[in-house]
């Protein structure tokens, strides 16, 4: 037969066609050797259409890496003359309408470092198929809308590999000879390949038990080396927590008698959902306060329940093909971050996804690789796990959820889970329900999935004393995208009050609203007028309350009108937001003036701001926390026209040393009335206590940057008695960062310290690294060159070049930056390393050298040659490929 090579295609959806032939039942045998795997797979396929007339035989399956040993058909092994292999696919020239193929492939896991298909991961064997790894263990209709009920036997040696695993219920076991074993194991549930999982090792595990709404005891566990299992009752607890709360939110049970969360040091995403063997990052899994902060504690918990929650939103209803990935991402993720409100604070959680949002994935919307929340081609599906389909993905089910209200939403989704039960569908089906459910018609709401691009509201306010009318002018705008030049006008929920004298005025606006302090405007047009009616006095405007949509605004607020909203708005989120908005317009007038050559002030109003923010004891002190953080780097670049690097460090840095200085009183006795009141409880990851752990650290910031001599003191003694990680390394940032502890030899004796004593802990030494890459001062590419001929460095480990290289290139823009591109130079030089071992992680490194079209000439220039490198690279992945090549485009 004729081999035919593979080669980077770009897919398009509109392309989609069911697939030819279906896979009813799969039945693997997985023999784990020293030197090869075996992977028999028995596959009952059949033609889908059977009485379709005319049309080939041919079957294509898709396989990379693999060497075929055998293959048969209906028992009889085939001749090499009908079938062929390529480097991705096993094509057999007839097969008839129902038939039983069985393959016999030999595999290399050992030697797998692209952490795709099957793999090592220090001792054991895991595997890692979302979204095309199942073709890299066996030949297979590797797509979701192929399901199957897989039968699973895994073959090891018994004493390294005690510990055999994959979905669904385990149903015998065995010994054979030479010391080896094996476990069989079955899904009954239908599942695509990308679902598929089994793990071998040497594994301890703890255990659970969740008894469900029905009465159904469900055996919990989490497999983990044994030196870890003190670090498993966070995780433990989040997932009870997450099962409950699935149960009570959306009546969703758990369906398998057994549930099961492995750990793995090497992965490159946080966590898979894996059909009843979740699989994770140590990363997400691991908590315990002496080793996690409290981010971490709160990751664990929010990705422990976002894989669970995938049981039903992604594997009993699964997507159709991969331009529906939001399907399963989106939808999950406002379900993880409703989960993460009701275990925590709303609002807390509310500023922490908005800023992501607005940081990461609005700048990802306005560069080269934007595309839409349903991309309409792709040539890597790897390169699609995009903020664009999470968490816009997620602003957009938010939206709906929003226009429906809570109980309706509730109906759609109950539709949704019946309906589709067992089947692969489309994003189309789940608005569906959601329309049918209420009567809603969602034809221009949909443009939110099919047009990429940040859509803008620009609004002028204008009051008529006189008359007592308050007119709102609205003009939507969304700039071209590379997908699409114009846009149609998006529906646009716009959640507003006015803010009077006294509080929230009564709103009167014709058929909406009548004397209710708040509505939700429907942004529909291009452009519109809305007028209210009977307003007795100037008010403020308070727009897009909780975020209402995923859009900038403009208005132009005065900052005495943001000090107002700030203090009395009646939505927390907004109230964050004015101050943000105040502290954005102070730092930016503080870029203009560094550019300007101009002496640089500080505005009076932030200041006294951010004294009653300290002084206030009535606000919430999570709140007070997120209010003190100035609007980073990343964001203030985000929102510039051109990226001045060193002016928005600068300007940045003013205000920090500034407030610090001028707020010393302030901030010290918060330090110490946290510190004090902390002292006296032990460590929890509450939500009080966090919120107390992150002011307190705040705090400590300024100080030290500020240049007070008594915080170092402080920075120093809460370095060395500090009983949990958070204030451990929050005390070690502010060491580092301080120049003065750098020259007095005080920040080097701390990591060196701290390295000591934490060593054995990867997952402590990644914060190590993370924090020095972050470092701040001059000098930052070499100690980043430096860390990584550190002992502890491995680029093998996606955790590592997370915690070096990527912090590095995506949050330490001053040191990134240099003027002479050594950093370009040298993030490239790790890309080209990379794109050989581990192509997905080699890809998202990229990022940062995306984006160079915002930077002046001479950065652009030399962040494009860089890329252009990259171009010429010979054997350069898909991954790769495909982001560079849009960049350049
Ligand atoms: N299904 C993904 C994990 C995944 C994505 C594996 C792409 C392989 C390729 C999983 O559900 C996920 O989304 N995980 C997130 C964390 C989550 C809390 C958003 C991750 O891994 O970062
Ligand atoms: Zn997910």
């Amino acid at each position: 037969m004729l081999f035919r090579d593979a080669q980077a295609k770009t897919i398009h959806l509109k392309d989609y066609h069911a697939p030819d032939y279906l896979i009813d039942k799969t039945v693997l045998r997985i023999q784990l050797k020293d030197d090869e795997t075996l992977v028999t797979a028995a596959l009952s396929m059949r033609r889908a259409q059977p009485d379709r007339k005319g049309g080939s035989n041919e079957l294509t399956l898709d396989g990379q890496e693999l060497e075929l040993r055998k293959v048969s058909i209906d028992n009889t092994e085939l001749d090499p003359a009908n079938y062929g292999v390529t480097a991705d696919s096993l094509i057999i020239s007839s097969v008839p309408d129902v038939f039983e193929l069985e393959t016999v492939v030999a595999t290399k896991p050992q030697n797998n470092t692209s952490l795709e298909g099957l793999y090592k991961s220090s001792k054991m064997y895991c595997t890692q198929c979302e979204a095309e790894g199942f073709r890299k263990i066996t030949y297979y209709l590797d797509r979701p809308d192929v399901m199957a009920e897989f039968i699973t036997t895994i073959e090891a040696d018994k004493k390294r590999y005690p510990i055999l695993l994959s979905n669904g219920n385990p149903v015998a076991q065995g010994e054979l000879e030479n010391g080896r074993h094996w476990a069989t194991w079955h899904d009954p549930f239908k599942k695509p390949a990308y679902l598929f999982a089994m793990v071998a090792g040497d594994l301890a595990c703890i255990e659970d038990s969740f008894t469900t709404m029905s009465g159904r005891d469900i055996d919990l566990r989490i497999y983990v080396e044994d030196k870890d299992v003190d670090k498993c009752d966070h995780a433990m607890a989040s997932l009870k927590s997450a099962m409950t709360w699935d149960e009570e939110v959306y009546g969703r049970e758990y369906d398998l008698e057994l549930f099961m969360v492995v750990a793995v040091d090497d992965f490159n995403m946080g966590a898979m959902e894996n059909k009843g063997l979740n699989i994770f990052n140590t990363s997400c899994v691991f908590a315990k306060p002496e080793t996690t902060t409290d981010a971490g504690f709160q990751r664990v918990e929010a990705v422990v329940a976002h894989e669970y929650f995938h049981n039903w939103s992604g594997n009993r209803v699964t997507c159709r093909d991969w331009f529906q990935l939001s399907l399963k991402e989106g939808f999950t993720v406002f379900r993880d971050a409703e989960f993460s409100a009701d275990m925590g604070s709303p609002t807390v959680k509310r500023v922490e996804d908005v800023n992501l949002l607005r940081t990461m994935q609005f700048a990802e919307d306005g560069g080269p690789t934007a595309h839409p929340v349903q991309p309409a081609s792709f040539m890597e599906i790897s390169n699609f796990y995009t903020l664009t389909i999470y968490e816009k993905g997620s602003e957009i089910v938010r939206m709906i959820h929003a226009l429906l209200g809570a109980e309706q939403f509730r109906a759609g989704s109950d539709l949704y889970f019946e309906r589709h039960d067992g089947q692969a569908v489309t994003i189309e089906d789940f608005v569906a329900a959601m329309s049918e459910v209420s009567g809603r018609e969602f034809g221009q709401f949909q443009n939110w999935y099919r047009q990429a691009g940040t859509p803008r509201l620009a609004i002028t306010g204008d009051y008529n004393a006189a008359d007592k009318i308050y007119r709102l002018d609205i003009k939507q705008t969304c700039p071209a995208t590379p997908e699409c030049e114009k846009k149609a006008p998006f529906l646009i929920p716009l959640r507003m009050g006015l803010l009077g004298s006294e509080g929230d005025l009564p709103l009167f606006l014709e058929g909406k609203a009548n004397g209710e302090t708040e509505l939700v405007l429907e942004i529909t047009e291009g452009e519109q007028t809305i007028i209210f009616e009977q307003v007795y006095e100037q008010p403020v405007p308070s727009f897009l309350r909780g975020f209402s949509a995923p859009v900038k605004l403009d208005f132009a607020y005065s900052r005495d009108d943001l000090v107002q909203l700030m203090s009395r708005d009646s939505d927390g989120f907004n109230r964050w937001e004015a101050c943000n908005q105040l502290a954005l317009g102070v730092l930016q007038e503080l870029v203009s003036a560094y550019l300007a050559g101009t002496e640089l002030s500080l505005d009076k109003r932030l200041i006294e701001a951010y004294r009653g923010l300290l002084t206030d004891p009535t606000t919430d002190k999570a709140m007070v926390a997120l209010m003190l953080n100035l609007p980073t780097e990343a964001y203030l670049s985000e929102v510039a026209e051109v990226i001045e690097v060193e002016a928005i460090h600068q300007a940045r840095q003013f205000a920090r040393r500034t407030l610090g200085q001028v707020l010393e009183d302030e901030f010290m006795a918060v330090y110490q009335a946290n510190d004090a009141q902390l002292k006296d409880q032990p460590y929890v990851a509450s939500g009080e206590q966090i919120a107390m752990r992150s002011l307190k650290n705040t705090a400590l910031a300024y100080l030290t940057q500020g240049g007070s001599a008594m915080a170092l003191e402080f920075a120093s003694e809460q370095f060395q008695c500090a009983d949990n990680m958070t204030d451990s390394s929050a005390a070690l940032a502010a060491l580092v960062n301080s120049l003065a502890a750098n020259e007095g030899g005080m920040a080097e004796a701390a990591l060196q310290d701290f390295y000591q004593r934490w060593q054995d802990e990867p997952l402590v030494v990644n914060l190590w690294f993370q924090l020095q890459a972050w470092c701040l001062l001059p000098g930052g590419l070499d100690r980043v060159l430096a860390l990584l001929e550190h002992e502890a460095f491995d680029i093998s480990n996606p955790n590592k070049v997370r915690a070096v290289i990527a912090a590095f290139g995506m949050g330490n823009a001053i040191n990134f930056h240099t003027a002479d591109g050594a950093g370009y130079t040298f993030l490239t030089d790790q890309i080209i390393t990379l794109n050989k071992l581990n192509p997905q992680i080699a890809s998202r490194l990229v990022t940062p050298l995306t984006k160079w079209r915002k930077y002046p000439p001479q950065r652009a220039e030399l962040m494009k040659a860089q890329l252009e490198r990259l171009l010429g690279e010979p054997a350069l992945s898909k991954d790769v490929y495909e982001i560079v090549n849009k960049s350049l485009a």
